[in-house]
């Protein structure tokens, strides 16, 4: 932050205040809407043009490109509350009991279920009512009907509580249990797939130099049987040496099945640092991939034929890909995706394609410098070989997991996306038509964390928050059903 307020303390606060509330020669920049828009490229404009007519100078010969875009990601943080350090995990978290009114339905908010682990992770609905969950450091269990929690259930991947590496603060940690999901056949076959993060320690060279555990993303499927896993098959699981120390709070870690059967899943930042290998398709991290549901690979993925790369790779340059959803109806796979500071992403996918990260991102890094990892890699691109966001959320609310709508609870918000954020606190939802954002209204906001949204078999909308007195499930349903 001391760059950005220090920019803004001696260039601008002279008229509009170092608290941004205005002073005798210039307005208020926070407190009150901005006559000239508030969004990123409104701000970039206001400051590059100014409006000396009003007493406003133009900034665009004075300062810099990166420092502009950088006071107007200040202004826009100061704005919404927005600070990239804060994690917002111990709010007080009050549940509002009555009707909310958004702009197509009245909605209430209910407590399936309060007292989780404080990180759960990911919620997926049975078809008999019942839920399953994962909380990332203890394991699997069902949400009964009656909103009670099983025993965990027994033989799962091994999962840890501790942080595996000294100095990485409380919210990260390696080995991690994380998505679960069950086949689009499960009623006939009952599988259950499971995303984890998979630690060793002594195992490759990484681990051995530095005396520490490795992870990386890992996958597999198994059946549930009187509170037992059985059955467990291997799905995907990366080479030894591909696992790394950075923590699995990076991993993505998201599943989504499309109707043929074929599993996406989301690989984040994981290796051993936060930038190289991510644009390397000899490397499963930064990437979504895609197999089929036994773990083969489906012979029309993009680089089957490229004699190097992970032939699982449908799509890359991802940071941090906490949502992923397949949309039935359509046949379009999106992904959110957590920038650094700024630059969140909702996007829509297309096989064999490139979605930029290191090398661009409308967000900066945590310290303001862009984001330009080509050129410390040596790495050579053009803007128009990376595919752009269809929604930018700078500042970052740190999107979260996401749903496409499809249900008749909610019939105006049919194929909606319904997005969570962690920071923000806030539930979205977006309508996008054509690749273009339609409508952006905050349905919900001032909640907690949200981790994970489903859509529960009677068309309610499920909601797994992240709270530091204990994780808890929501349901959101409508007034007028
Ligand atoms: C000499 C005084 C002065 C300085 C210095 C100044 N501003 Fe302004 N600024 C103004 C005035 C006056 C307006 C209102 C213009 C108008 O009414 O259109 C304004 C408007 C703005 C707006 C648009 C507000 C809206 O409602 O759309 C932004 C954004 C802004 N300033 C940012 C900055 C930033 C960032 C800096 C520092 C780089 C800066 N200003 C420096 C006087 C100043």
């Amino acid at each position: 932050m001391a760059g950005f307020s220090l920019l803004f303390n001696e260039n601008c606060a002279v008229c509009h205040g170092e608290n941004l509330k205005g002073a005798a020669q210039g307005p208020a920049l926070i407190g009150k809407p901005l006559i000239n828009g508030d969004d990123m490229d409104s701000l970039v404009a206001s400051i590059s043009k100014g409006n000396s007519a009003k007493g406003m100078p133009a900034w665009s010969g004075i300062l810099s490109k990166l420092q502009i875009n950088n006071l107007a990601l200040y202004i826009a943080e100061r704005r919404s509350g927005l600070t990239y350090t804060d994690f917002n995990i111990d709010n007080t978290l009050l549940i509002n009991q009555d009707p909310i009114q958004t702009q197509h339905h009245t909605i209430k908010l209910q407590t399936v279920i309060t007292d989780l682990d404080p990180l759960p992770f990911s919620i997926e609905p049975l078809p008999d009512g019942r839920i399953l969950l994962t909380e990332k450091m203890r394991g699997l269990s069902i949400i009964s009907k009656d909103g009670k929690q099983s025993a965990l259930i027994k033989g799962t991947p091994k999962v840890y509580s501790d942080t595996g590496t000294p100095d990485v603060g409380l919210l990260n940690g390696l080995g991690w249990l994380l998505d679960v999901a069950i086949h689009p056949d499960y009623l006939n076959n009952g599988w259950v797939y499971l995303h984890y993060g998979d630690r060793c320690s002594d195992c490759n060279k990484v681990s051995r130099e530095n005396k520490l555990p490795v992870s990386m993303n890992k996958i597999v499927r198994g059946r549930i049987n009187n509170g037992q896993w059985i059955d467990q098959q291997v799905i995907w699981q990366a080479s030894l040496e591909h696992y790394g120390m950075i923590p699995d709070t990076a991993a993505g870690g998201r599943l989504s099945f499309d109707q043929q059967g074929h599993l996406f899943f989301s690989v984040g930042l994981k290796g051993n640092d936060n930038h190289t290998g991510v644009q390397d398709l000899t490397t499963p991290w930064g990437k979504i991939h895609r197999v089929n549901d036994d773990g083969s690979i489906p012979e029309d993925n993009p680089f089957t034929k490229s004699p190097k790369a992970l032939k699982s790779i449908w799509a890359y340059g991802f940071r941090s890909p906490q949502g992923l959803e397949f949309n039935t109806r359509t046949n379009e796979l999106w992904v959110t995706d957590m920038g650094p500071r700024g630059g969140d992403e909702v996007n829509l996918i297309f096989p064999g394609k490139n979605y930029g990260w290191p090398l661009y991102s409308k967000g900066v890094n945590y310290d303001s410098t862009p984001v330009e990892y080509g050129k410390k890699l040596g790495i050579d691109f053009k803007m128009a070989d990376i595919e752009q966001p269809i929604v930018d959320l700078t500042p970052s609310p740190a999107v979260s997991s996401f749903i496409i709508y499809q249900d008749k609870h909610f019939p105006k918000w049919n194929n909606h996306l319904i997005v969570g954020s962690l920071k923000a606190r806030k539930l979205y939802r977006m309508k996008i038509e054509d690749g273009v954002l339609i409508e952006n209204e905050v349905l919900i906001e001032n909640l907690a964390r949200i981790r994970d949204i489903e859509i529960a078999n009677s068309g309610e909308i499920l909601l797994l928050l992240e709270h530091g007195s204990g994780g808890q499930i929501l349901k959101i349903t409508s007034t007028s059903y």
